[in-house]
């Protein structure tokens, strides 16, 4: 398969006229939810925390994004996906980068990270930059809904 040209790509921070591109990619990362009533978290969470989203895109694409939210000094990554056909190119690295120096910034010490069982697929990628799994937690994001708890230490 042709490697992509990503002379065009670029992270910049989350914009209100994101929301419709990253709900759509939102659906990668919470295979329970639905669209309409999740891009309400979304804006939610711009809203509280707008230093802490980003988007990678790709000739005024977006192809991929991250979010992240603390209370107190719990920090959690709310969120990282990457479109599919974009997968595999480093972009995921980047985000999570960009994001974990945005958390630094707000003084997290520890970040937790929760990965509905679906995207268990994941998890290498967490382990790749030092997050651990901790635990699960049953129906946490619904009935028959478990997530997989990873941490990472500062
Ligand atoms: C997880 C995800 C964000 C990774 O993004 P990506 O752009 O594909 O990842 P990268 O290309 O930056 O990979 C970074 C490293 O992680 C590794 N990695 C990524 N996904 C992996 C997987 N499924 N299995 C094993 N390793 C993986 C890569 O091999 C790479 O390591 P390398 O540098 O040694 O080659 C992306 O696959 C995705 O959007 N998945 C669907 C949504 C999801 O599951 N989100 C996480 C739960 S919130």
């Amino acid at each position: 398969m042709a490697r992509r040209d990503l002379s065009n790509f670029t992270i910049r921070p989350m914009h209100k006229k994101d929301i419709g591109a990253v709900s759509e990619l939102a659906m990668l990362a919470n295979p329970y939810a639905k669209e309409d009533k999740y891009r309400e978290h979304i804006v939610d969470e711009l809203e509280e925390n707008p230093d802490l989203a980003f988007v990678a895109v790709d000739k005024d694409r977006v192809v991929g994004y991250v979010q992240g939210d603390t209370r107190g000094s719990k920090t959690t990554l709310e969120d990282i996906a990457v479109a599919k056909e974009y997968q595999g190119m480093g972009i995921g690295q980047q985000l999570l980068k960009t994001e974990l120096t945005a958390l630094k910034k707000r003084g997290s010490k520890m970040v937790f990270a929760e990965v509905h069982y679906k995207n268990a697929g994941a998890i290498p990628f967490y382990y790749k930059n030092s997050f651990r799994i901790i635990g699960f937690l049953q129906d946490y994001f619904g009935a028959g809904d478990d997530a997989v708890i990873l941490k990472l230490v500062f």
